[in-house]
């Protein structure tokens, strides 16, 4: 089976098409150079309303079945900003460690990084993580983590993904 990753964009201003969204097609684009196992996006783009972002998780992590789903969008601390807590409500456990590293790597090279509450969990057999929305962040962010998704994946029960060494590897520690 081809394994599914959602590319779910929270953005007022792209959703309503007055600027073109950049984030969903630069996570599309890092995930094609570092995976060498068949994948499908299935990408949105919503507007940040805490009710439509948990509805357009539940239903690509149900639904459309997705192993990973990706955010850009609405980590910040304005009023609209509420990816974290609609990432939150609708998972059973919290992976805090994913917005420590992010957060970590982001602010050797931007002092604003702390201003993302960015975090990521688990629904089900599904891994969500929540990128900023600036484009440069997903490089940043997406490619501190990214060895660890795998093996995260595994432990769910989510699909199998390999990455292409000479781009990042994929860190599973050896079986017992
Ligand atoms: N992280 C990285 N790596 N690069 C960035 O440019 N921007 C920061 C921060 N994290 C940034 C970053 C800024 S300015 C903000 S306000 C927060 O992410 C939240 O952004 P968001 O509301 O678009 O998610």
């Amino acid at each position: 089976m081809i394994a599914k990753i959602g590319i779910l964009t929270i953005s007022d201003r792209a959703s309503a098409g007055i600027y073109e969204d950049k984030g969903g097609p630069a996570i599309q684009e890092y995930l094609t150079e570092i995976l060498t196992t068949l994948w499908e996006p299935v990408y949105r783009v919503i507007a940040d309303d805490q009710p439509t972002i948990e509805s357009a998780l539940q239903q690509m992590a149900d639904e459309d079945h997705c192993s990973l789903i990706v955010t850009t969008g609405g980590t910040g601390p304005a009023k609209r900003d509420v990816t974290p807590e609609a990432t939150l409500a609708v998972c059973q456990k919290e992976m805090p460690g994913f917005g420590e590293l992010m957060r970590k790597v982001s602010l050797e090279k931007v002092p604003t990084a702390i201003l993302s509450r960015q975090t990521a969990g688990i629904r089900g057999k599904c891994l969500i993580v929540n990128l900023p929305g600036q484009p440069k962040a997903i490089r940043e962010c997406l490619g501190a983590v990214f060895p660890a998704i795998p093996y995260c994946l595994d432990l769910i029960g989510a699909a199998y993904l390999e990455t292409n060494p000479d781009v990042l590897t994929a860190f599973r520690p050896m079986k017992k």
